[in-house]
């Protein structure tokens, strides 16, 4: 088994301290960045755009993970490509044509990853799954952080994990929201191969020290 990696999301951080909670992720266990850009159309919220993120990856050094919510997503593809995403991750719901929006996420150089809302069955991906480079299976309602965990994602994790295998594919399964160390190895058990953590790490005592404690668990 490959390792699970750990992602951060920093909706969760301290926005009036953001270098420092940017230098906090590079100096951690943390694999990857997890960047929550919300519209206040796709979800009812708002979250923050360019220039914030602009200031982010001025500081961060690890992989930049975008996990977009918005409507029509295609319009943005090449400028979070010129900000330095990595991988761009667009809501299944958001796209009517998503085999093309995945094309074009990819001709930018960055990874494709589709989000599924909680009431989206995975079955939807079976036929462009070997043109997905990650999976996000939403565990809240898009829009917030600090929610509690829907405890029907171990099955669609288990259901997509098979469709995966069977497949040939090799995208991964990222899970976001309302992770914690109370559902970490389970959601390792049944596929994940990626988890998003926000409040329980941002509001931990000791952020980093949560963080490392996510990583022993999934060792
Ligand atoms: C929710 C976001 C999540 C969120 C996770 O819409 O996509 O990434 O930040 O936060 P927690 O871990 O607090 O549920
Ligand atoms: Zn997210």
């Amino acid at each position: 088994m490959s390792k699970t990696l750990i992602a951060p999301s920093i909706l969760a951080a301290d926005f009036a301290n953001l270098q420092r909670d940017v230098e906090m992720v590079n100096n951690s266990q943390a694999d990857w960045f997890h960047i929550d850009i919300m519209d206040g159309v796709f979800v009812p919220n708002i979250s923050f755009g360019m220039p914030v993120l602009e200031a982010i990856t001025r500081h961060a050094k690890k992989t930049i993970d975008v996990h977009l919510m918005i409507v029509d997503p295609d319009r943005y593809i090449k400028a979070f490509a010129a900000l330095g995403a990595n991988i761009l991750t667009v809501h299944y719901e958001a796209c009517t044509h998503l085999h093309r929006t995945l094309q074009a996420i990819k001709a930018e150089g960055m990874q494709a990853g589709v989000a599924l809302n909680p009431h989206t069955n995975v079955m939807v991906l079976e036929d462009t799954i070997q043109d997905i480079d990650l999976v996000c299976v939403m565990s809240v309602n898009p829009g917030f952080g600090g929610q509690s965990f829907i405890e029907n994602t171990y099955n669609k994790v288990r259901t997509l994990k098979k469709m995966i295998q069977e497949k040939g594919a090799t995208t991964k399964i990222e899970i976001d929201g309302g992770v914690t160390n109370k559902n970490a190895k389970q959601l390792q058990e049944a596929g994940a191969d990626v988890l998003v953590a926000g409040s329980y790490v941002f509001k931990a005592e000791n952020p980093p020290q949560t963080i490392a404690g996510l990583q022993d668990l999934l060792r």
